[in-house]
């Protein structure tokens, strides 16, 4: 099958991975995030964790990730190194924020931050690391001025850059976003007027946009990422994913560690399910989203999300080859193949019941990258 596409990833809140999940999205931002996060100014650290992260989402399926870092800029870097040392293939975004709120030393002067991304920018850039490039990560309205907002605009559109973000994740956040910026009718609207919305953007979450704001996504091409178990373990809410793809808003699937405690895609992939069943429950005439288009959601669809698709997402001619090979009756798995079954039957069982030990082989670009050579880490 192809492989699978993360549009949502912090590999910097891997260490905390399927703990703190027990505060709404603010205080568990000030609580757990921040503090673990500014240890990444030690880059042995940073090299323990984002190793860890990369190999994990690449034994789970993952050939792409599109994963904030931190704010420091050498520690990003070397996330880059270590996913293109693996060879997944992969955004990375050096995280800006010139407000903090909560935890004052977690943060980045204006100039700071964008001189910052500007060196990030350039140094990943001057590697020529094939499948891995930046991606503008201002880290959500909250913790970004309007002054750096707009030049974290201005730094995308003169590179022709990805940009990456969170947008109406929950209530609380929304409230803070409009005491911040009283002068936008809209969360959508604050990224919008700072040039943040462009067909190479992705924003995570999404549950709480309007008709009018999925209208503006449409018409400049952003797109989301939903990203379920966070949306489930940190209590934000359930997005109607239904309702995105009715507005011809392009959508991927992510995992949100560590908001979301799983870094596997086909987490991701039964979150997505169970969310739409859950809406189902509460709403009978809700339309559940099959298993057929949750996959295609994980693949294509967040090829698409993050402007990748011209070179993967699934088996055209002409696009690279990011492949896994699944054996679902894989000795000592967790499936029982009780009768023979047709392929889709199949397919069914590997997304609701397999795992790492039913993924054999990843090829990112053509390249075998699982199992990793012996001298590599697992
Ligand atoms: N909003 C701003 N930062 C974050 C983060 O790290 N995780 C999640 N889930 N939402 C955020
Ligand atoms: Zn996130």
């Amino acid at each position: 099958m192809p492989g699978m596409v993360d549009t949502h990833i912090h590999a910097s809140q891997y260490s905390y991975a399927g703990t703190a999940l027990d505060m709404p999205l603010m205080q568990w931002l000030h609580t757990y995030t921040f503090p673990v996060e500014s240890g990444y100014k030690d880059l042995e650290f940073a090299n323990r964790v984002y190793s860890k992260i990369v190999t994990r989402t690449l034994k789970n399926g993952t050939t792409t990730a599109c994963y904030f870092a931190t704010i420091h800029t050498d520690a990003s870097l070397l996330l880059a190194k270590i996913a293109n040392d693996f060879g997944q293939r992969a955004l990375v975004g050096k995280v800006c924020m010139d407000r903090n709120d909560f935890v004052e030393h977690y943060k980045e002067t204006t100039q700071e931050s964008q001189e910052e991304t500007c060196r990030f920018i350039a140094e990943l850039l001057k590697r020529k690391y094939r499948l891995v490039k930046p991606v503008v990560t201002p880290r959500f309205a909250p913790s970004c001025t309007g002054a750096l907002l707009g030049q974290l605009g201005e730094i995308a559109k003169n590179n022709n850059l990805h940009i990456q973000s969170h947008i109406s994740e929950n209530i609380d956040e929304m409230k803070f976003v409009k005491e911040l910026f009283p002068d936008s009718e809209t969360y959508t609207d604050v990224y919008h007027k700072h040039n943040l919305l462009t067909d190479k953007t992705v924003m995570a979450h999404g549950i709480y946009l309007s008709d009018e704001e999925l209208a503006l996504f449409r018409e400049t091409g952003a797109s989301v990422s939903h990203c379920p178990n966070s949306n489930i373990s940190l209590c934000s809410g359930v997005l109607d994913v239904r309702n995105v793809l009715k507005h011809k808003v392009k959508l991927g699937l992510g995992t949100d560690v560590a908001g979301g405690y799983s870094a596997s895609m086909l987490d991701a992939v039964r979150r997505t399910l169970d969310s739409s069943k859950f809406l189902k429950i509460k709403h009978q005439e809700h339309d559940t989203l099959t298993f057929e288009e949750v996959f295609r959601l994980a693949t294509l669809g967040g090829s698409q999300a993050l402007s990748l698709d011209d070179q993967t997402g699934n088996f055209e001619v002409g696009k690279d080859f990011d492949a896994l090979r699944v054996n679902v009756a894989a000795r000592g798995g967790p499936i029982d193949l009780i009768q023979c079954d047709g392929p889709k039957i199949i397919l069914e069982k590997f997304l609701n019941l397999g795992d790492d030990r039913n993924i054999v082989e990843v090829f990112v670009a053509g390249k075998k990258v699982v199992p990793f050579k012996e001298t590599t880490p697992e």
